[in-house]
């Protein structure tokens, strides 16, 4: 299966697709004469700034989403649909992840849309993907739909703090476990004031912040299969744990795997090969040599042979060696 965007030569098969789910599956009723944007993609969805993709396998359609760009920040998000054979695989996510991706980059961050009140199970994808329910009369912009029993959604992804949104899923995570919990927020912290402090451009600050929030995600699982928390357990448990906690926040692969790379090696201090990595090593530090009542021998040795930053290595020193920085 791939995800493309849109092309013409698809056309039959999209609008086939779609007048099939709208019409035996959800029984609305609808006719092509009512949604002209299925004959002119182009000029409904590209020509204003919005895109339309579509999920293919074996060169037949099996899923698409479109968005229309309504200018001033709003966007309307439309025909999401997949084909019933390959529901429940993950590719209405991996569709949608396209689209929020493109809002973002776009900046169309009032995402509003339509859908029969009879499709229960794609409420429930909108709304665990944020999206809550609005009615009429809240519509912020103006918009016509086949007002069919329709029920209305709004999301603000501008809004959303994805590392809030980690951040919370991270404490779910531990289950109650107040030192893991304590120990990653302190980590966290201090890998964010570190990273701000070094001027890391947004997104390396981005993926630092994510790394350092689920960096010991792998610590409970190796307590209960090893006994310890052993670094280098925690590294090559941990990707196995990432991939589905992440599954959920729209990542692109790239931010995904840098993220994945900085947890599985986050207990190795050679070839660190960027900003966002170093930070991490010195803000974990900085939390286990109190919590773990390192010895100065350690800590000179760290300072020494790890420490790179000049405001990791001036915290260091403020919290342990108390000497002049
Ligand atoms: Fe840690």
């Amino acid at each position: 299966m791939k995800i493309i965007t849109y092309k013409d030569e698809y056309k039959s098969d999209v609008i086939n697709l779609i007048l099939y789910i709208q019409n035996y599956e959800s029984k609305i009723n609808l006719s092509l004469a009512e949604q002209p944007d299925l004959n002119d993609i182009e000029k409904f969805y590209r020509k204003n700034g919005g895109e339309f993709w579509i999920a293919v396998e074996n060169n037949r359609v099996i899923g698409t989403i479109g968005i229309m760009n309504k200018g001033n920040g709003f966007g309307i998000m439309k025909k999401f649909f997949v084909k019933a054979d390959f529901r429940s695989r993950g590719i209405g996510l991996k569709l949608y992840n396209c689209l929020f991706r493109y809002a973002k980059k776009h900046k169309i961050n009032r995402i509003i849309l339509d859908t029969p009140s009879v499709a229960v199970t794609s409420h429930k994808f909108y709304e665990r993907a944020g999206f809550r329910k609005i009615t009429k009369a809240d519509l912020p912009i103006e918009y016509n739909y086949p007002d069919r029993d329709s029920i209305l959604y709004y999301i603000d992804i501008g809004a959303i703090g994805l590392t809030d949104k980690v951040t919370k899923k991270m404490i779910d995570f531990y289950k109650g476990n107040k030192s893991d919990i304590r120990h990653f927020l302190k980590v966290y912290a201090y890998a964010q004031t570190i990273g701000k402090l070094e001027h890391l451009d947004e997104h390396t600050q981005n993926i630092l912040e994510l790394s350092a929030i689920v960096h010991d995600i792998a610590c409970p699982l190796c307590r209960q299969k090893y006994g310890n928390t052993n670094g280098k357990h925690q590294e090559s448990e941990s990707e196995a744990l990432l991939v589905p906690f992440f599954e959920e926040f729209n990542l692109s692969d790239d931010d995904l795997n840098r993220i994945i790379y900085i947890v599985s090696h986050h207990h190795t201090y050679t070839d660190v090969d960027g900003l966002d990595y170093q930070i991490l090593l010195e803000a974990d530090f900085l939390v286990n040599a109190d919590e773990s009542n390192y010895s100065m021998d350690v800590i000179q040795n760290f300072l020494h042979n790890v420490y790179k930053t000049e405001s990791g290595i001036s915290i260091l020193k403020s919290i342990y060696l108390n000497i002049d920085k």
